[in-house]
């Protein structure tokens, strides 16, 4: 008879939020953990991937799946033989809407990963796991972490540092009824930039960390604009240089694509209803029909359910 350890779980459940990337001028360097969870279940058995809620019909049910990906890694890392396992997905995250759905499924799988082989994560050892996979940190740093992440690559590591953010900052989110495609936003910037944009960019970059981390919310307004990425993504994404202006004009204190897109989001401290109302009304006049969701950040990364 097997010996059966009991420090190793049959089943995990992981809830782990989604995040926004970019926050304008901070590419693939910065990003926000929100209050709205997918939870992901893993158990010992035949191999299966089972998903509700958001992107059920679209993610693929077999081992291509991030959340396997992210499982799978957890296990390489201890050197062990991945098992069988079934997954069940039940995502609250919007799908392919630049909301962190899929750094959302790796990093759940790797939390899951290790807490199936009685370890916890350790954060630092999830983040090379994570973006590495995901290529950046900007979503999988939040996601692990929680609260608005600075990350970068230096060498072989990757740093983070957290940004504090005032209580009440409220993020409206404006989530068009189409997908983005990452490889398609990615693929329309260039690969080199000017000096010029990159001064515009570092110093808001900057701007954006002191603003949030000390209330300076008239900043924020200066502080999200982008020359590195939105410019070239405002071609794919019609309407979003007037989605951003129609935030501002509604009362928010700054507006960016959100990671890829083609969700756009606004920094608020009241007003959520007139910005979401504003925002939603310039989509619409691009064609664009679009739900809207008001939530806040969260200090919380992903963790196992107890
Ligand atoms: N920083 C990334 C981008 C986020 O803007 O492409 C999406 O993965």
């Amino acid at each position: 008879m097997t010996q059966k350890n009991i420090d190793t779980p049959e089943r995990v459940s992981v809830r782990v939020p989604a995040t926004a990337a970019n926050l304008g001028p901070g590419f693939d360097s910065i990003g926000i953990a929100l209050d709205l969870w997918s939870e992901l279940t893993v158990e010992h058995g035949p191999f299966e991937v089972f998903i509700e809620g958001d992107g059920a019909e679209e993610l693929p049910r077999d081992e291509k799946n991030l959340v396997v990906s992210g499982a799978r890694a957890a296990y390489n890392a201890r050197g062990a033989e991945f098992p069988a396992l079934k997954f069940h997905c039940a995502n609250g995250i919007p799908f392919a809407r630049g909301l962190g759905s899929s750094s959302a499924a790796i990093v759940s799988g790797i939390v899951a990963g290790f807490a199936l082989q009685g370890d916890g994560t350790d954060p630092a050892e999830a983040l090379e796991l994570a973006a590495d996979i995901e290529g950046h940190p900007d979503n999988v740093a939040p996601a692990i972490l929680g609260g608005c992440q600075i990350g970068v690559r230096s060498g072989e590591r990757w740093v983070t540092s957290r940004i504090a953010v005032p209580d009440d900052l409220h993020a409206v989110i404006v989530i068009p009824d189409f997908v983005g495609e990452t490889a398609q936003a990615r693929g329309v910037l260039k690969d080199e930039v000017s000096r010029a944009d990159a001064v515009f960019n570092i110093g808001r970059a900057a701007l954006l960390a002191n603003a949030l981390s000390t209330g300076r919310l008239d900043l924020l307004r200066f502080a999200t604009e982008d020359r590195l990425h939105q410019p070239a993504r405002a071609g794919i994404y019609k309407g979003l240089n007037t989605i951003i202006r129609a935030a501002l004009t509604g009362g928010a204190h700054g507006a960016f694509l959100s990671g890829a897109g083609p969700s756009v989001m606004a920094f608020t401290t009241g007003h959520e209803y007139t910005v979401a109302y504003e925002m939603t009304e310039a989509a619409r006049l691009h064609g664009i029909e679009a739900s809207t969701r008001i939530v806040r950040p969260t200090d919380r990364g992903a963790y196992v359910v107890e």
